[in-house]
């Protein structure tokens, strides 16, 4: 594990004194780092064509929102998985696009990839985007947030709590239900069919600003590589120093781009997971196309496979929970993603329309 360049730390003048760690680690289980059939977006759209300011937090200047809720990787206690916080925001965010933002939320579960990822995605103590969504094809999908939610601790992990829990990939760190106190008879069990996404497609954008642009824009939020120390006394505005390492060690999402009226500066929107009492409700700027931080370089998408939107019904107690009832959920009901390449001509009414 490669613990972060106190030289670099030192630097920052008002930075903290506690040492930084680094968490991009890639697994020698992630072996397929890209899983691509359509075109990608730079294919078939131009990027004169895209609006000056775009962000998923605000599609029609009006505040309409196609994000998902803000994260605190770092809570009940530290755990360095930034990795599997900014690629599931990210997934989540595309499936409340593809959803039109219709219905409640879909929140994926974190800490199943903590469970299951351990070979192939990361721990508390560092993983990749791209592997977390090698996870989730090879394990066929990723269970919703409220069978499964997050606790900050991976296998390894001694920190807080965690040496007192099981986070192994077995049934019940899948998706699991408590029936009542242990002292009345209560018990937990795995539920069998639980509510769950698909990842259909992912891979890397080649690092250009226009082509990340055109990702976002076309199919969403994108995870991304940043150097943390710099940003870590970050209190709002346009990050724009250049005098820091683009060597990365923590991930983030990008979730548009704006341009700043009076200097005419570039900047990516960029949401963290230390909370929203961090930088600017949770979120930050960074100028763009210098690769300020390493933003631009290792930059990861996934589309949606599938999610559910009607369920299996289970019992409280995870009974009666199979796919051959009667009644409520008695088809399947998942809904499938379609690639924006099938209908380019709807992306360019909504370049149209935004121009
Ligand atoms: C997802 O999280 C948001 C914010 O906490 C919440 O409003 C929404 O109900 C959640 N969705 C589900 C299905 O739990
Ligand atoms: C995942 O969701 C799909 C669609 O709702 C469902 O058919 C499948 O059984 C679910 N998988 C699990 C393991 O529950």
């Amino acid at each position: 594990m490669k613990l972060f360049n106190l030289a670099a730390t030192l630097l920052v003048a008002s930075a903290s004194a506690a040492e930084k760690f680094n968490e991009i680690k890639i697994l020698d289980g992630h072996t397929v780092k890209s899983h691509v059939e359509s075109p990608l977006p730079h294919t078939y759209l131009s990027a004169t064509a895209l609006p000056p300011s775009f962000t998923w937090g605000n599609v029609d200047g009006e505040g309409t929102s196609y994000l998902t809720h803000n994260l605190n990787q770092h809570l009940p206690q530290y755990c360095g998985s930034c990795w599997a916080h900014g690629s599931l925001s990210a997934l989540a965010d595309r499936i409340k696009i593809a959803r039109k933002g219709r219905g409640n939320d879909i929140n994926l579960s974190i800490q199943y990839i903590l469970n299951c990822g351990a070979e192939t995605a990361g721990s508390c103590h560092g993983g990749y985007h791209t592997g977390v969504y090698q996870l989730i094809q090879d394990m066929g999908y990723v269970p919703y947030d409220t069978c499964q939610p997050y606790i900050a601790c991976s296998a390894e992990s001694t920190e807080g709590f965690c040496q007192h829990v099981d986070t192994t990939c077995k049934k019940e760190n899948i998706c699991k239900t408590c029936d009542t106190f242990g002292g009345m008879g209560g018990k937990c069990t795995p539920i069998d069919y639980f509510p769950n996404a698909t990842v259909a497609e992912y891979g890397m954008v080649n690092q250009d600003v226009d082509e990340i642009m055109m990702e976002i824009y076309t199919r969403g939020p994108v995870a991304a590589t940043i150097n943390a120390e710099p940003i870590v006394d970050y209190t709002g505005g346009i990050f724009t120093d250049t005098q820091y390492s683009q060597e990365t060690n923590h991930i983030v999402s990008i979730v548009g781009w704006g341009t700043d009226e009076e200097t005419g500066i570039k900047y990516w929107i960029i949401r963290n997971s230390w909370g929203e009492y961090y930088g600017e409700l949770g979120f930050l700027r960074v100028e763009m196309g210098k690769n300020l931080l390493g933003i631009e370089g290792e930059v990861a998408w996934a589309t949606p496979g599938s999610w559910t939107e009607v369920n299996y019904p289970c019992a409280e107690n995870g009974e009666n929970c199979h796919s051959d009832d009667v009644g409520y959920g008695k088809t399947d009901g998942a809904m499938f993603y379609v690639d924006p390449s099938k209908d380019v001509q709807a992306v360019q009414r909504r370049l149209q329309a935004h121009n």
